[in-house]
C-alpha cells in the first residue's frame, strides 16, 4: 500500500495558497462594452473549475500511465497501486469503514452512481416498490428511482415565512409510518442545487432504519463543501448506507462519479455491469464473479486518469480540512445573501433565514421584471460573470419556489393545461460559490446586480430573443472559436 505523505501546509494556510491556484481563473474574454476582463465564475454548482496541483499530479502520473489490469510490468504496479490508494482516500474522506463499506468509479458523475443504486435495491427489494425522496431533489435523484425502483413519493419540505426550508423529518416520519414495509429506501440531497440549502442526513438516515428501510445520500454538492461521516456515530441508526458524488464537482473536471455503498448490499445481488476485471473465470456458458470489492462492481478498463485527478483534489480538501472549508463556505454565503436582500427588485428563492437555515454555496433568484434568461446574459456580456439560469435539473422544486412566491402573478396564467411552459419565466438565475471565490468577486457581482436593477430598461433594449427563446445581443456577438480552437491547438502542438 503507498504511505500517505502530509502536504507541509495544512488548514488556512493551505487553503489560501490554494484558492488561487485553479486553471481558468485567469481565463480573459472581451465583452460587449468593448472591455476585456477576467472572468468571475460562479457556476461551480455545475461544475468547479480544476485545481492546479491535480493537474500537474495527473501530467506525473501520465509518465507511468498503464492499464490497472495489466500486472507485471513497472507501471501496470504504479497505476494499480494509485488506482487503489485513491478508492481508500475516498472511503477515509466519507469516513466509510472499510471493513463495511466499498467504494466504486462509474460514469463521469452522480447520474450513473444512482442508476445504478437504483437498480441495485430494485433487484435486491423487489417486493418494495416506494421510495421516498424529497421535493428538492436533482432529477438525477429522481428519475433513475422512477425507472428503476417503483413509485417515488415526494418528502414536503419545512415551511418558514412561506419559504421552503429543508427536508421535513416529522412528515418524513409519517410517510414512512403510512408505507412502512412497501418502502424500498429513502434518497435525499446533502445540500440542495438550487438553493443550498442542507438536510439533516444522519437524522434522515436514522428514522430511515428505525422504519426498516435504507438510506441514499446524493453527495453531488455537499462532497466539496461540507464534512461527510458514513459510519462511526454512537449511534450507528445515524450511519449512510451508500453515498455517491461527482467529481467533476469536486475540483476534479474529468474525473469518475463515485459510489460508496455497503458491501452487504452490493453482495446480495449480481453486479450490474459485467465485461472485463470483474470475473474470475469465464468458461463458455458461464462465468464465475469475483468476490473482491471494488472489482466486481468496476467491469472494464476504467477511468484511471480521472481517479488520479480525483485522489489528488480531495487529498488537498483533506489537508485544508473539510470543516474548515464548511466554515468559510457558509460565511462567505451568508455574505452574499446579506448583499443580495439588500438590493432592490432581488427576488431570493427558498428560507433565507441562514441561521436556522444554513445554507452553502448556491442562491437563486429573479429580478422583477426581468426574465432569468436576460438577466443571465447581461452577467455575462457586460460583467464577465458566470451563472446558470432555468431550472437546475430541478423542475418540481424550482416551480413549487416559484408557485408559492409568485402566487399572485402566476393566478391569470394557472388555468392554462401547462402554465410553466410559458417561457421564458419559468426559471432563476443561480450564483454558486467554489475555493477560488474571494470578497471582490461578491463585491463586483453585487455591484453587477445593482447596475442591472437600476438600468432595467437599457439593458433590455440590448437584447432581442432568438426562436430558441435565448437572448442574443443586437450588437455584440462573441464566438467560442476566438479563443478555443481545438484543431488549431493540435496543429499548434504539434509544431512545438
Ligand atoms: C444535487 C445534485 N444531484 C445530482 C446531480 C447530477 O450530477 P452529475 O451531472 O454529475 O451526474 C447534480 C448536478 O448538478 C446535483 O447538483
Amino acid at each position: 500500500m503507498i504511505k500517505t505523505q502530509s502536504t507541509s501546509l495544512k488548514g488556512e494556510a493551505l487553503y489560501n495558497k490554494i484558492r488561487h491556484d485553479f486553471i481558468g481563473l485567469d481565463t480573459e474574454y472581451l465583452l460587449a462594452n468593448g472591455k476585456k476582463t477576467r472572468r468571475v465564475y460562479f457556476d461551480s454548482t455545475a461544475s468547479t473549475l480544476m485545481m492546479g496541483p491535480a493537474l500537474r499530479t495527473a501530467e506525473q502520473f501520465l509518465k507511468h500511465y498503464s492499464n490497472t489490469h495489466s500486472e507485471m510490468h513497472f507501471g501496470a504496479k504504479i497505476s494499480t497501486q494509485t488506482y487503489n490508494w485513491v478508492h481508500q482516500k475516498v472511503l477515509d474522506f466519507v469516513k466509510a469503514d472499510s471493513k463495511e463499506y466499498t467504494c466504486f468509479f462509474t460514469g463521469s458523475g452522480v447520474t450513473s452512481g444512482m442508476n445504478r443504486m437504483a437498480r441495485v435495491f430494485g433487484q435486491i427489494r423487489p417486493d418494495k416498490n416506494i421510495i421516498l425522496i424529497s421535493i428538492m431533489e436533482h432529477h438525477s435523484n429522481d428519475l433513475p428511482h422512477r425507472k428503476h425502483g417503483g413509485q417515488v413519493v415526494h418528502i414536503p419540505l419545512d415551511t418558514h415565512d412561506s419559504n421552503l426550508g429543508c427536508v421535513n423529518l416529522q412528515l418524513l416520519e409519517k410517510y414512512l409510518s403510512q408505507y412502512k414495509e412497501k418502502v424500498s429506501y429513502v434518497s435525499v440531497t446533502g445540500i440542495s442545487n438550487v438553493t443550498g440549502i442542507f438536510n439533516p442526513m444522519n437524522k434522515i438516515a436514522s428514522l430511515a432504519h428505525k422504519y426498516g428501510t435504507h438510506v441514499i445520500v446524493d453527495a453531488a454538492q455537499m462532497a466539496s463543501h461540507a464534512p461527510i461521516k458514513m459510519s462511526g456515530h454512537n449511534d450507528s441508526s445515524h450511519d449512510i448506507d451508500s453515498l455517491i458524488f461527482s467529481g467533476h464537482k469536486t475540483y476534479a473536471p474529468g474525473s469518475p462519479g463515485v459510489v460508496i455503498a455497503r458491501k452487504s448490499i452490493l453482495s446480495a445481488t449480481d453486479p450490474d455491469e459485467v465485461g472485463g476485471g470483474m470475473v474470475d473465470r469465464v468458461y463458455e456458458n458461464s462465468y464465475v464473479v469475483k468476490s473482491k470489492f471494488p472489482d466486481r462492481e468496476e467491469a472494464g478498463t476504467q477511468n484511471i486518469l480521472g481517479a488520479i485527478i480525483l485522489g489528488a483534489s480531495i487529498e488537498i480538501l483533506d489537508q485544508i480540512g473539510m470543516d474548515y472549508i464548511l466554515k468559510k463556505d457558509l460565511a462567505m454565503t451568508n455574505e452574499l445573501m446579506a448583499k443580495m436582500i439588500g438590493i432592490p427588485d432581488m427576488v431570493i428563492y427558498g428560507d433565507t433565514d441562514t441561521v436556522t437555515c444554513p445554507r452553502a454555496a448556491s442562491i437563486s433568484f429573479n429580478i422583477v421584471n426581468m426574465d432569468h434568461g436576460l438577466v443571465a446574459a447581461i452577467l455575462n456580456d457586460y460583467y464577465n460573470i458566470a451563472v446558470r439560469n432555468e431550472c437546475f435539473c430541478a423542475h418540481p422544486y424550482v416551480e413549487k419556489m416559484l408557485e408559492q412566491t409568485h402566487a399572485n402573478q402566476i393566478k391569470g396564467i394557472k388555468n392554462l393545461d401547462n402554465p410553466w411552459h410559458i417561457e421564458p419565466w419559468m426559471g432563476m438565475v443561480r450564483v454558486s460559490l467554489g475555493l477560488y471565490n474571494t470578497r471582490e468577486d461578491l463585491n463586483y457581482f453585487a455591484n453587477a446586480l445593482n447596475d442591472i436593477v437600476n438600468k432595467k430598461d437599457w439593458f433590455k433594449n440590448k437584447y432581442k430573443i432568438n426562436e430558441n427563446g435565448e437572448y442574443i445581443h443586437v450588437e455584440f456577438r462573441f464566438s467560442g472559436e476566438d479563443y478555443f480552437n481545438l484543431s488549431s491547438i493540435v496543429e499548434e502542438e504539434i509544431k512545438r
